[in-house]
């Protein structure tokens, strides 16, 4: 999760968090050399006196001026839709997780597993514990195993909402009357914290999610007490 002075990315949980990083780290160290290129032109400007009365073309310096900046751009275009695509992918996903987003919290479905469902509301900060996140922590975790595929659907029960989470690289919008579909696969056990990033009213800021990456085993064990209750 992201803590204290923390401007950057989260650390990733999964292959394609890894993946946007790389790419976000690519495209700013592009954008860090054309500004110190571009600044370094504008301030040099101030310091010379040349002048050319005559000058009313030049057709060299504007095809290289016009190309250059495109190539660049192709430099960011083709790795930006290798990731879109790569995004996109679904490799045979073992768990399927259906959220659905309402004003204001989240609710769950397993639909493999006997359609167990809960709501998970935010702890309001009255009633939070000493170790607890304030805006942050969710009276009903979800509980998903790690190093699996893991499917999500998203959508909406009123207005839109965002269903996100930083460290695994997804948001996805939960619209009213569509289901929208992502997918993840989490290489690390833990807690990942995640909020709605679409305006969906007064409480928007206090609907957010924490899913719990366990070992499988741990995961079925979790599975089965439920379904028995
Ligand atoms: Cu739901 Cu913002």
């Amino acid at each position: 999760m992201s803590t204290w002075a923390n401007l950057g990315l989260q650390d990733s949980a999964s292959p394609l968090m890894e993946q946007l990083t790389f790419f976000h780290d690519h495209a700013l160290l592009i954008l860090v050399m054309i500004t110190v290129l571009v600044g370094y032109l504008m301030f040099m400007l101030f310091f010379n006196n040349y002048v050319n009365r005559f000058l009313l073309h030049g057709q060299l310096i504007e095809m290289i001026w016009t190309i250059l900046p495109a190539i660049i751009l192709l430099f960011i275009a083709l790795p930006s839709l290798r990731l879109l695509y790569l995004l996109d992918e679904i490799n045979e996903p073992s768990v399927t997780l259906k959220s659905i987003g309402h004003q204001w919290y989240w609710s769950y479905e397993y639909s493999d597993f006997n359609n167990i469902e809960f709501d998970s509301y935010m702890i309001p900060t009255n009633e939070l514990s000493i170790d607890s996140f304030r805006l942050l922590d969710v009276d009903n975790r979800i509980v998903l195993p790690m190093n699996s595929q893991i499917r999500i659907l998203v959508t909406a029960a009123d207005v839109i909402h965002s269903w996100t989470i930083p460290a695994l690289g997804v948001k996805v919008d939960g619209t009213p009357g569509r289901l929208n579909q992502t997918n993840f696969f989490m290489n690390r056990p833990g807690l990942f914290y995640g909020q709605c990033s679409e305006i969906c009213g007064a409480n928007h800021s206090f609907m957010p999610i924490v899913i719990e990456s366990v070992p499988v085993n741990y995961f079925i064990k979790w599975i089965s007490s439920n379904m028995n209750s």
